[in-house]
């Protein structure tokens, strides 16, 4: 290699490493659309690693709510109380193991609890958290959750605008006895303007009744919603279990993770004998965002589209019932530009600095042309 070779190939080096941050044009995940798979790219995450997160309660990635609906609104025999006191962390007590109990027990992650018993006052209480982002347009949700066991409560996790803009998981626990081939039921729930006029939604468009190859509350199992344009796909295990298309929102929204019971018999049950709860490990979002801002940081983070690893593949969850999850938050490299509670600020694992880069530069030539000389 001649000299003036070695010069460009470390002037190309130089500007390769400053061009690439991993991720800088997105997280992406492969999804099967009319019979052919195809990638679709996402700018923005939300990563929460609940086994491992301290106390839910500072985590700014999401707000607890503290609300009530009367009986009345609830439209069951009881009405709900979303507590915080029934918003429980449990973390692993070790952070950077993957099993085991957590600090307070059993089935560690975020418990969102149902309390158990007739309650004197009309109210059952529940919990519930939102996300905080709102600004979710379209993209790929995964929660992994372990249901509870005790019958009478509605689990769900959802994307969420408002009544008619709404796309939802949700299980009952009344529901969790084996089907004769010992597949378990999911309700997957796609709302439109019209099923909220209309009282109900329509089946095979907007709502279907869908099978689990497992016990929801036998281990911890990955639940997803990938929303695109067009269509609504849910996944258990990283297995397709069901599509809707009956209403696709047209508004950005959150994510909602709810554990609740108002007692009506006809859908939660309730309320439950003894205190149930809805385990979460831990969230995976990777979405667009519908804020100019937003899109605009993406676009600029995004400087080489054609660089191998500007694009970042959504590892998908190892159905092995274990809590293990691989979060691009726990790689130095993978976040620059995005917010993550509980880890260090991207900006900190930016690249070299272009300052440096010409001081390693001048000293690069310097050794070049000492060696040659
Ligand atoms: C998300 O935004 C990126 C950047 O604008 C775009 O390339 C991609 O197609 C969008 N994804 C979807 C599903 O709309
Ligand atoms: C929850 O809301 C109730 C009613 O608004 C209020 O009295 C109570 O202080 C709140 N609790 C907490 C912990 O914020
Ligand atoms: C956490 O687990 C790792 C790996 O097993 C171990 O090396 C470390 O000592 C543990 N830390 C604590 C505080 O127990
Ligand atoms: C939800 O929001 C959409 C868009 O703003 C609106 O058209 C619709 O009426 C809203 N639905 C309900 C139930 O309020
Ligand atoms: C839950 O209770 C209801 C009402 O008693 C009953 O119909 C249902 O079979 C029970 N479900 C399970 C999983 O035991
Ligand atoms: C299992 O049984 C359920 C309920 O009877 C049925 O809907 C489903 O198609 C069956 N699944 C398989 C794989 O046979
Ligand atoms: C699937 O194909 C149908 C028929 O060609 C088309 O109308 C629909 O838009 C496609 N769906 C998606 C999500 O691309
Ligand atoms: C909705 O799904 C149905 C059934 O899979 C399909 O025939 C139709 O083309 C889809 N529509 C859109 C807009 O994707
Ligand atoms: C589950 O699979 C992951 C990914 O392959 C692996 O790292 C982990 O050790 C496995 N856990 C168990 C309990 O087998
Ligand atoms: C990113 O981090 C990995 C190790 O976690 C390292 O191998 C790689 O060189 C880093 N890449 C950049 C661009 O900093
Ligand atoms: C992303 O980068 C922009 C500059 O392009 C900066 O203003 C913004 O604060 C950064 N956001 C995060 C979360 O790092």
């Amino acid at each position: 290699m001649s000299v003036t070779n070695m010069l460009l190939f470390t002037i190309a080096c130089l500007a390769v490493r400053s061009a690439l941050a991993f991720c800088e044009c997105g997280y992406a995940t492969s999804i099967s659309v009319n019979g052919t798979l195809t990638s679709y790219v996402f700018t923005d995450l939300i990563e929460s690693d609940f086994v491992h997160i301290q106390d839910v309660a500072s985590d700014t990635d999401w707000s607890r709510q503290n609300y009530s609906v009367t009986a009345l609104a609830a439209r069951g025999p009881y009405g709900m109380q979303f507590s915080l006191d029934n918003i429980v962390s449990n973390p692993l007590p070790n952070a950077s193991t993957w099993s085991g109990p957590g600090t307070k027990g059993a089935d560690p992650g975020v418990q969102l609890q149902v309390s158990g018993g007739v309650p004197k006052d009309g109210y059952i209480v529940g919990a519930q958290m939102n996300s905080n982002r709102q600004d979710l347009r379209y993209g790929t949700f995964r929660a992994l959750m372990k249901l509870p066991s005790v019958n009478g409560t509605c689990s769900s996790f959802f994307w969420y605008f408002n009544n008619s803009q709404e796309i939802d998981m949700e299980l009952l626990s009344s529901e969790f006895q084996p089907n004769p081939n010992n597949t378990y039921l999911i309700n997957l729930v796609d709302q439109s303007l019209a099923s909220v006029q209309r009282g109900y939604a329509i089946p095979g468009t907007e709502y279907m009744v869908a099978d689990l190859p497992f016990d929801p509350a036998d281990g911890y199992h990955e639940y997803r919603i990938d929303f695109i344009p067009g269509l609504i796909i849910y996944y258990a295990d990283e297995q397709v279990i069901g599509t809707l298309n009956g209403s696709i929102p047209s508004m950005p929204g959150h994510m909602i993770l709810t554990h609740w019971s108002n007692g009506d018999p006809t859908w939660s049950g309730g309320p439950p004998a003894t205190e149930a709860v809805l385990a979460i490990a831990g969230v995976r979002a990777y979405f667009n965002s519908s804020d100019p801002e937003r899109q605009a940081q993406a676009t600029k983070r995004c400087t080489d589209p054609t660089a191998s690893d500007s694009i970042c593949y959504v590892p998908d969850y190892y159905p092995n019932n274990s809590l293990f999850t691989e979060y691009f938050s726990n790689e130095p490299n993978k976040t620059n530009n995005q917010t993550i509670y509980g880890k260090k600020s991207a900006a900190d694992h930016n690249d070299t600095p272009p300052i440096l880069q010409i001081v390693i530069f001048i000293v690069l030539t310097m050794i070049l042309f000492a060696m040659i000389l």
